[in-house]
């Protein structure tokens, strides 16, 4: 039985949709999770709660598996924060819910939209190179870590109708 739920939760499909301060509780460890200094759950909600922070999120019965932030000041806006569930990476989820956040972005009057990205780090490059990003400068050692040389970090842009 709980195998048979497992598989049914494996293969549903995300519904992605706006994400509030409600859903800061479920970020919060999804984002500790996926990065080197994750967000406290307070952190997230004074996040989601600022009128310029837009955020989308997907879930698959009701528990969420993914999400992305951007704040938007006038029309440009920076994604903050993006990040899939382990267990469900690699299938094109990343990419619908930047798909629906650069949609919506524009809606709001957003003209072009920057982030920054670890140089290493594949799959985020890779994603938002086919989302039309490109890079316009490099911040040398910007990302520590124990142990490791620092890492650069890529700013990208990306200009939307
Ligand atoms: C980056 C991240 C959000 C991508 O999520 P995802 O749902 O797996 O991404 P998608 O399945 O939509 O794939 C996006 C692209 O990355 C590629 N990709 C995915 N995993 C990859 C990997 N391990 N190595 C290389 N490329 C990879 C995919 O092939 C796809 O490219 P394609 O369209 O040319 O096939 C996810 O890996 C993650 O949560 N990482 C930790 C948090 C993080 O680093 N966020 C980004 C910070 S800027």
């Amino acid at each position: 039985m709980i195998g048979f739920l497992r598989n049914l939760f494996a293969r549903a499909e995300p519904v992605l949709s706006e994400a509030s301060s409600r859903d800061a509780a479920a970020i919060a460890p999804l984002h500790a999770a996926s990065f080197r200094r994750g967000w406290s759950e307070q952190e997230v909600e004074g996040l989601l709660i600022d009128r310029h922070v837009v955020a989308h999120r997907a879930t698959v019965s009701g528990k969420l598996v993914g999400f992305i932030m951007s704040r938007q000041v006038e029309d440009e806006a920076e994604i903050l924060s993006v990040a899939v569930a382990g267990a469900r990476r690699g299938r094109g989820l990343a990419r619908n819910l930047l798909t629906l956040h650069l949609r919506r972005l524009a809606g709001l009057g957003c003209r072009t939209v920057f982030l920054e990205v670890d140089e290493h780090n594949k799959p985020a490059i890779r994603l938002y190179q086919r989302a039309g990003f490109h890079e316009i400068s490099r911040r040398p050692n910007y990302y520590a870590a124990p142990g490791a040389k620092p890492a650069a970090a890529l700013v990208l842009r990306r200009d939307i109708a």
